[in-house]
């Protein structure tokens, strides 16, 4: 089964949005499209890894002539891509050289908040630092780092800060995956941007509902090419834009396999020629170019915008057929009386609320023991104009996917996620359960709504050991 959509409803798609920036085709002239360069460890001592993450300023060069002023962790802009394996003690040194106060949020890590996960409660002051550890607990998986400062993570990611983080473990090691970095493993970090005089300039183009780009930028490259020199090629696609939702296919339509979601591999194989992918979400692929020739040409479209090519080169020959079973992802035990909680997100532009409230970084929104498996009843209600999609995310946990409005999922949500992408009028029954204690922000994921105050936060607590959490306030951010 080969599926041909998008899966989401097509009213609420953001090109219906008035404040709607539609990409544009670019003549900026084509260039290798950039590959992060991977951190490289302080240290390692035995099970012990140290790294150094800092968030700073610099400059790249994205357009001709002048230089664009950029953020990045660790580089330039974006960042290093960090690799992290499971059963690992990190030990992480959080640095900030940039002029004002940030955080660095690792979205998508089971550890705890909300310090460690680097959410609100966790500001880096300018010249300051902030040392971190915990073990790697979870399986294979792409996660990213970004800033989440409140209200200012959608500002900061625009200047640049975004970087890719893949998990590894044994499991995942043993599938007939490519993971050859940059060769044939390969970070797609999507976003948008304008430049004015060839600098960003978030004012300029702020937008209550999402800030949009007409320049679709790839890993920080426009116009981009890829040389493909393997046969397969694994794409690690990271929707790291405020706002926008890619529809991506390649211009001959030809086919792909979903292998991974937010939260790791999936439990099959999704043949596809679409892909819809909302704000934070990441989707691993592996395109098969086992039907071109060297001097091929296939390109990378959203909607019907080119925004990457992929130039075949010679290649070695290597027919892989993927398993039917890829993963055991064990089905939540769901009773009549399993516990079932509402949340609701509402509005658009300056009306968004989470649960008709505005974030308040003192307050606890919600309970949830640890260990528990409570179902979550998210609602997009369709009260303003025709609505719109709102990317649902929860941290220090990965979630699964029960259902849409009652009926089943998107053939490619049945892995563990921490976003989804609710359509408007539409309830979406998710299955939570946190593994650690600790305070966990739950927001949706258009970086101005959650600046706007979409955005609440839940005790995961433990009966037998009761922890006071000292919850910062806005001013001291
Ligand atoms: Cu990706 Cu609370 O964030
Ligand atoms: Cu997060
Ligand atoms: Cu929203």
């Amino acid at each position: 089964m080969v599926y041909k959509d998008y899966f989401f409803d097509e009213p609420v798609f953001d090109l219906h949005d008035g404040g709607y920036v539609p990409l544009e085709k670019t003549d900026v002239p084509e260039k290798p499209l950039n590959i992060p360069t991977l951190l490289q460890p302080d240290k390692i001592e035995g099970n012990d890894i140290y790294y150094t993450v800092t968030a700073q300023e610099g400059e790249t060069q994205i357009l001709p002539g002048k230089k664009t002023k950029t953020w990045g962790f660790s580089a330039p802009l974006l960042g290093k891509t960090v690799v992290f394996k499971q059963g690992v003690h990190y030990h992480l040194h959080l640095v900030n050289k940039l002029p004002e106060v940030t955080t660095f949020h690792w979205h998508g890590l089971n550890v705890t908040g909300p310090i460690v996960d680097g959410g609100p409660h966790a500001p880096v002051y300018p010249g300051g630092s902030r040392d971190i550890d915990f073990t790697l607990d979870q399986p294979a998986q792409t996660d990213w780092l970004h800033p989440h400062p409140c209200p200012n993570t959608a500002r900061q990611v625009w200047n640049g800060l975004a970087a890719e983080v893949i998990v590894t473990d044994q499991e995942e090691a043993k599938l007939p995956f490519p993971r050859n970095y940059g060769v044939d493993d390969i970070p797609i970090i999507l976003q948008d941007r304008n430049y004015h005089d060839n600098q960003l300039d978030y004012k300029a183009d702020y937008d209550m509902d999402g800030t949009l780009g007409k320049y679709a930028v790839i890993n920080g490259t426009i116009n981009g090419i890829f040389n493909v020199t393997t046969q397969r090629v694994r794409l690690r696609i990271l929707n790291g834009s405020n706002r926008r939702e890619w529809r991506l296919h390649f211009n001959d339509d030809h086919q792909f396999t979903q292998i991974a979601s937010d939260g790791g591999t999936l439990p099959e194989p999704v043949e596809l020629t679409k892909l819809m992918i909302t704000t934070a979400e990441r989707d691993e692929v592996i395109v098969d170019f086992g039907d071109k020739k060297p001097g091929d040409v296939v390109t990378l479209m959203s909607d019907d915008i080119p925004i990457l090519k992929f130039k075949i080169g010679s290649y070695s020959r290597q027919d892989v057929k993927l398993p039917k079973c890829l993963n055991v992802i064990p089905k939540p035990v769901v009773t009549p009386d399993s516990k079932i909680v509402h949340t609701v997100m509402s509005g658009m532009d300056d009306q968004v609320r989470l649960d008709g409230k505005l974030f308040d970084m003192q307050r606890i929104d919600r309970k949830q023991k640890i260990g528990d498996t409570i179902l979550w009843d998210v609602t997009n209600t369709n009260d303003m104009d025709k609505g719109m999609i709102h990317p649902f995310h929860l941290h220090g946990c990965q979630f699964l996917v029960l259902s849409r409005n009652g009926k089943d999922v998107y053939p490619n949500e049945h892995g563990w996620k921490d976003v989804v992408g609710v359509n408007a009028g539409e309830t979406v029954r998710i299955a939570v359960k946190f593994s650690k204690f600790g305070i966990y922000m739950y927001h949706c994921h258009i970086l101005e709504h959650e600046d706007t105050g979409m955005m609440a936060q839940i005790e995961a607590y433990d009966p037998d050991h009761e922890h006071k959490f000292h919850l910062i306030s806005m001013e001291e951010m």
